[in-house]
């Protein structure tokens, strides 16, 4: 499976931050937005992940994570000229996806579950269609919302819905067969001008391809896309980080875990990230080296 994480748009809500910024380079907490996403995607097991941002930042997602090495994976970088939708992604990475299955993820979108990476490579190794994940929500009226019946089957998507059929938001993480990239093409621009990943959604749902994954009590998901959200965010990334002794989302740890890098190459990452800082001896700690 490759992973793409979409990491363009224009951050309007965010604005003045993302005046020049890009949305996704943002602190949470301790570390740059981007992390969260990429984090996930490596603890599914997906070492090849394309990396797609508006022309004028896509050299600072390259020097920020660079061909992705060190970490013992590879990224790839594309421009998405205009924000022209989420299931465009598809298309600009059709080439990188090739022949395999992909896993699309917000670059804004933060989860957090002990049990998530478990989840997700099960849901990876099962994936017939498409596979979406869901968090409740009090207000599921903000969100693209899922119907479901009891064996996680998507009966219907609406967006924003007045009288939403579930309190089941739909997280910004998909998994797709390679007919996803077919079915991409021959979608056509929603009356905002956009290709609407609920579009391509909805087709898997007509063709009862299409399931969801409540992902529960048990875990947290943000959509950092607001002044408030993005607060909250990293308030709980402290909070959790502080009580527990933990950092999540540690690329460098999540890489060592996962057997990508082994001790030498961990040590050498904390050197890079200096002992002076308390994410640099976290590192240097892991590898015994502190
Ligand atoms: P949104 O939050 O829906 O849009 P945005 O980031 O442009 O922000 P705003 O609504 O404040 O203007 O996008 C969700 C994620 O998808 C976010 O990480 C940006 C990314 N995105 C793209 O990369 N390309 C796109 O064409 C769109 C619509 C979003």
């Amino acid at each position: 499976m490759r992973g793409i994480i979409l990491a363009g748009g224009s951050g309007t809500r965010l604005r003045p931050l993302t005046s020049v910024h890009s949305k996704q380079l943002l602190p949470v907490y301790d570390k740059p937005m981007i992390y969260y996403p990429l984090s996930v995607l490596m603890q599914t097991g997906i070492r090849e992940i394309l990396i797609i941002s508006t022309p004028e930042h896509l050299d600072v997602y390259r020097a920020l994570l660079g061909d992705g090495s060190h970490l013992g994976i590879r990224l790839d970088f594309a421009e998405q000229v205009e924000p022209k939708g989420l299931a465009e992604a598809l298309l600009i990475g059709s080439d990188f996806v090739g022949s395999e299955q992909v896993c699309l993820i917000l670059g804004d979108n933060i989860f957090y579950g002990h049990r998530l990476p478990d989840m997700l490579r099960a849901e990876a190794a099962r994936l017939d269609g498409c596979t979406l994940f869901g968090y409740p929500v009090s207000d599921p009226e903000r969100y693209g919302v899922a119907e479901v019946d009891e064996d996680g089957a998507i009966l219907s998507l609406e967006e924003k819905p007045a009288n939403p059929r579930s309190n089941l938001a739909v997280t910004g993480l998909y998994l797709y067969d390679n007919d996803a990239l077919r079915q991409a093409a021959e979608l056509t621009p929603s009356a905002r001008g956009e290709l609407e990943i609920t579009d391509l959604n909805l087709r898997y749902v007509d063709q009862q391809r299409a399931r969801l994954v409540n992902l529960g009590r048990g875990s947290a998901w943000f959509d950092t896309g607001t002044h408030d959200s993005l607060l909250e965010a990293s308030l709980f990334v402290q909070l959790l980080e502080k009580r527990q002794g933990i950092r999540i989302s540690c690329l460098e740890e999540v890489a060592y875990h996962m057997g990508y890098i082994d001790a030498e190459q961990l040590i050498v990452l904390g050197k890079t990230l200096s002992p002076a800082t308390s994410y640099g001896r976290y590192v240097l700690e892991l590898a015994g080296a502190a």
